[in-house]
């Protein structure tokens, strides 16, 4: 179970000013749970990832993993436990080297004691087995260094070397939204396989509004760094992109009309 208190965060932006990107955001996400983000630019997705992750620290709250608090935990000790894909498939993996050598790495991320980079043969096999359920023939491309992979292969890659030490906590900032409409279909299928194969607690961003409610089993809303909506259950069940829009349009309008007349 992943719990956000109070989560802020600042950034300076010049002239002794702040801009807020995370405000106060309390969350719960039981174990198991698989949630979609939407929003739109700069409303703070990425900011609350990067917090749970530990690139970023927070000014304020605090990160409670499967019952420890994580905050005060550097990223390298947290990626023992959380799993994340980035939009760009580059950022996933190591061009330079193969396919193998990822996995490799993937697997002795965040352990102390390293298991050793060097692939036995043992692993090997596990490493053909893994990447034969991807239907993509990569079992057959061990030794290929990953940057002649296409982008779909690169992000597949990046997913099964996120999952396979099976994280508490797996976070995917629009890891689709560089692929080609078929190949992020295909991406998301595979997302869907892991997700429920190994049961994971899963935060996925996506500016497709579609994607958001045909993903997982829950759906948040962020605008300017808060959650302005939250639905699951037969709720979500029975939503149409246009009702997501229109609930979006609702809050923020009255949003609006909170601060006039607060400020009137
Ligand atoms: N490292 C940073 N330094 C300064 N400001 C930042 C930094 N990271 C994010 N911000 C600001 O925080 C706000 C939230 O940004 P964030 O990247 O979290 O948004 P997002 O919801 O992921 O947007 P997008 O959909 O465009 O990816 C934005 O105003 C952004 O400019
Ligand atoms: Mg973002």
């Amino acid at each position: 179970m992943l719990v956000l208190k109070q989560l802020t965060k600042t950034f300076p932006v010049g002239g002794g000013s702040v801009k807020t990107a995370v405000s106060d955001v309390n969350l719960t996400i039981p174990t198991g749970q698989f949630v979609t983000v939407i929003g739109s630019n700069g409303a703070g997705k990425s900011t609350l990832l990067n917090l749970i992750s530990g690139r970023h620290w927070p000014d304020y709250g605090s990160i409670e993993l499967n019952g420890v608090d994580i905050t005060a935990w550097g990223e390298h000790r947290r990626a023992a436990y959380i799993g994340r894909v980035f939009q760009d498939p580059l950022q996933g993996t190591a061009g330079s080297m193969t396919v193998e050598e990822n996995l490799s790495i993937a697997e002795c991320r965040g352990r102390r004691r390293s298991l050793g980079r060097g692939v036995t043969r043992a692993r090997r096999e596990r490493y053909k087995a893994l990447l034969a359920q991807l239907e993509l023939g990569l079992e057959h491309r061990l030794k290929t260094p990953v940057a002649e992979l296409s982008g779909g292969q690169r992000q597949s890659l990046s997913l099964i070397m996120a999952t396979m030490t099976r994280p508490s906590l797996l976070l995917l900032d629009e890891h689709t939204a560089a692929l080609d409409p078929k190949t992020a279909l295909q991406v998301l299928a595979l997302t869907r396989r892991v997700v429920s194969e190994y049961g994971l607690t899963t935060l996925m961003v996506t500016h497709n509004l579609e994607h958001a409610l045909l993903m997982g089993d829950r759906t948040i809303m962020m605008h300017e760094g808060q959650i302005v909506l939250d639905v699951a259950g037969a709720e979500r069940a029975g939503m149409t992109v246009s009702d997501l829009l229109e609930r979006f349009t609702r809050t923020r309008g009255e949003r609006i009309v909170d601060e006039r007349l607060l400020l009137g």
